[in-house]
């Protein structure tokens, strides 16, 4: 065997492997059309929103096959509160049944569940579940996924800049970390690469307005429930073939 001048340095030398969440891109997708899917199809608004959440377990599984490390899915905003009493029941139901039946997976899958957005609006029975979804999976370093629930972008600088109202002045690292913390993410706000929009709307709809300064957008016709692992493979390959500048110039014309 040959032998090597530079011996391994000691486990606790060496710096920390970056794990697949960490160095994989950050994709977050607003998940729209469900109800027109429905509704095209005679059914009602709540049918697209069941098909929508067997859509949400197949990108789940496929996210890591293309390179994605976080995934951010908007699946309730603050305003989505206005939407009829029934509706708003299916899809808190919808949210605990996935949590619960999804957490194995996400512990075999190694991927870690976390919910972003406002806490205290939650029903009780839906929150129980997040505590114990996120705790069962707060190892998985392949995917962090995180759904976003009663989820404001707006709000959510607000509250921050609230907490830090103290400080003489404040950097832009501790207003994401400050964003971080009043959605229950413990981390800085992470910077979107790319952000899907299925259901043919071309806006942002108050969905991590901090986080998507850079980011690259893709919208497609494809209302959510035929959203598939093919059609976010293709949102990122064309992702990879953007040239991504920062404000700044291309490379070949920088002289
Ligand atoms: C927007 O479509 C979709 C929502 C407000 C709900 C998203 C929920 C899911 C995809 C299902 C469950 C999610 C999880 C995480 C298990 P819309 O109803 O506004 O559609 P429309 O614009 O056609 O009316």
């Amino acid at each position: 065997m040959p032998q090597s001048h530079h011996p391994a340095k000691p486990q606790h030398m060496r710096p920390p492997q970056q794990s697949a969440a960490e160095s994989g891109i950050h994709v977050a997708i607003i998940m729209d059309g469900n109800g027109r899917w429905a509704t095209s199809r005679g059914r009602p608004r709540t049918a697209g929103h069941i098909a929508g959440a067997r859509v949400v377990k197949k990108i789940v599984e496929a996210a890591p096959d293309f390179g994605i490390g976080m995934l951010t899915l908007y699946a309730f905003s603050a305003d989505n509160w206005a939407r009829p009493s029934r509706e708003v029941a299916l899809l808190m139901k919808l949210f605990r049944r996935y949590l619960v039946s999804e957490v194995e997976r996400c512990v075999t899958n190694d991927v870690r569940m976390r919910i972003i957005g406002r806490r205290d609006r939650i029903p009780a029975e839906l929150l129980r579940a997040i505590v114990s979804a996120e705790e069962a999976t707060r190892h998985g370093r392949k995917l962090d996924l995180r759904i976003a629930v009663d989820y404001s972008a707006r709000d959510s600088m607000v509250r921050a800049a609230e907490s830090l109202r103290d400080k003489e002045s404040i950097t832009r690292e501790e207003l994401a970390g400050a964003m971080g913390r009043v959605n229950h993410w413990y981390g800085e706000a992470r910077d979107v690469d790319l952000l899907i929009r299925t259901g043919g709307e071309q806006r942002l709809s108050d969905f991590l307005l901090w986080e998507c300064a850079y980011a690259e957008l893709y919208f497609t016709e494809r209302r959510w429930p035929e959203f598939t692992a093919a059609d976010l493979q293709q949102a990122a390959s064309e992702f990879h073939s953007r040239e991504r500048r920062y404000g700044t110039v291309p490379a070949a014309a920088a002289g």
